[in-house]
């Protein structure tokens, strides 16, 4: 499955760990970019120093206008499942958007436009109780790929660990494309 994450709407005081936190998950749990309209540089660096020691390719675009995105993603046949407390349950659908090919993963930050409940094709509660987009996130990733990836490779990283009962194993790699 192809997924990409969208992160919209606007808090009071921004939030940038939380913004990062959004895109380190999305990166870790298999997402192949993150769109956001939170323009501050050093997420992306953050990001991206993190694709070069620990591999893959994950993607950071800072867009101006969310909605522009939805609409286009919708012409490449990508369903958009938004992310929202008052969504259907997580347990009821979780199978029909295992099943779809390409998705687009929408998140809020504090207040999200009215419009998003209807141009997604799925709105989805992780539970009825408000919480934050990381976890929100991080529980539909997991649910919609059954911990696959977990199991990926990130290809030309510098470091990969060796899980391991006791310790800190990491295997330094030592060809880089
Ligand atoms: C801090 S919440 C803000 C909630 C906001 N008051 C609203 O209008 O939805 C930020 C984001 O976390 C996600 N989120 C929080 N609780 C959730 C839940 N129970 N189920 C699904 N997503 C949730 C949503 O994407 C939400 O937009």
């Amino acid at each position: 499955m192809e997924i990409e994450v969208l992160r919209i709407g606007q808090r009071l005081v921004r939030d940038d760990r939380v913004t990062t936190h959004v895109a380190l998950v999305a990166r870790a749990f298999g997402a192949k970019k993150i769109f956001m309209s939170e323009i501050n540089p050093e997420i992306g660096e953050t990001i991206y120093k993190v694709n070069e020691t620990w591999g893959g390719d994950f993607e950071i675009e800072f867009i101006d206008n969310w909605k522009m995105i939805v609409k286009n993603k919708k012409k490449q046949d990508f369903k958009i499942v938004h992310l929202s407390m008052y969504g259907e349950k997580i347990n009821k659908i979780q199978t029909d958007i295992s099943s779809e090919n390409k998705i687009l993963i929408v998140v809020g930050a504090e207040k999200v436009p009215r419009e998003i409940y209807e141009l997604a094709d799925y709105n989805v509660g992780v539970g009825s109780q408000p919480h934050s987009e990381i976890s929100a996130l991080a529980i539909l990733l997991d649910r919609i790929q059954n911990g696959a990836q977990f199991d990926l490779i990130f290809q030309k990283a510098k470091r990969r660990i060796i899980p391991s009962k006791t310790g800190k194993n990491v295997v330094m790699e030592e060809t880089r494309d």
